[in-house]
């Protein structure tokens, strides 16, 4: 092997090791504070990890979902935990230009306003209430937020309320935490309540090669 082939083997193989344990720490998270740390330092190789490292398929995945679905492309979408803008890009591949992104980390949301893919970029947290106006958006889309150490179930109404009526909301959910953390229940509270309905779930892997760990989820507000 050539020693240029080589020192690129290494810092290929450097690169996967440094996503594996970015990855443990983030599933590892128990505090949103450590989750904005977490977020503040991942920001700068977060593409580069998440995308080459890990092979990430859900954001593309999710744009998928949520593309079948939405006919109109100047439908306004909220991207939720937006981070450095990926599912953004893919929604983009399918024609969609107004879109919103939503996230508490400004590292992340400063990655994302220099790919200039959305309309605006808001600064929140998804465990408090969100200072937007009722029934604003055409479709939500959240894409690796719903995980461990990450966004509880209570966040769902809140996004839920944020909705116009009969719109789409396409989301991951760790497999893990459907019964463990409360989504199934909080999902089948939201559909007794006649706020949303469950349409669609698949299991798939968040990652390339992984388990089928990922609830690729098709919400309806009703
Ligand atoms: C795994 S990243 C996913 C980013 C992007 N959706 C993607 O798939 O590449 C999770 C994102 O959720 C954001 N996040 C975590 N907790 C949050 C909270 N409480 N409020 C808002 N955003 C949060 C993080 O800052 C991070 O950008």
């Amino acid at each position: 092997m050539h020693k240029s082939e080589h020192r690129a083997k290494k810092a290929a193989s450097l690169e996967d090791a440094s996503s594996a344990a970015l990855l443990e720490r983030a599933y590892g998270l128990d505090t949103s504070g450590e989750a904005r740390d977490l977020y503040r330092d991942w920001a700068s190789t977060y593409d580069a990890h998440l995308e080459k490292g890990l092979r990430y398929l859900a954001p593309q995945r999710i744009a998928e979902i949520l593309a079948e679905v939405l006919e109109d492309p100047s439908a306004l979408i909220l991207d939720i935990g937006c981070g450095t803008g990926l599912v953004a890009d893919y929604l983009s591949g399918h024609g969609f230009n107004a879109i919103d992104g939503l996230d508490f980390s400004p590292e992340m949301l400063a990655v994302a306003a220099e790919k200039s893919l959305y309309r605006t970029l808001i600064e929140a947290d998804l465990e408090k209430p969100l200072d937007i106006a009722d029934e604003s958006y055409d479709a939500a889309i959240c894409c690796g937020t719903f995980t461990h150490g990450h966004v509880g179930p209570q966040a769902l109404a809140e996004i839920c309320r944020v909705l116009r009526p009969g719109t789409p909301f396409a989301c991951t959910i760790h497999a893990h935490l459907w019964e463990e953390a409360g989504f199934a229940a909080e999902i089948a509270s939201l559909e007794a309540r006649c706020i949303a309905v469950l349409e669609e779930v698949t299991d798939e892997p968040y990652f390339e090669g992984a388990p089928a760990d990922a609830r690729f989820c098709m919400l309806r507000r009703r």
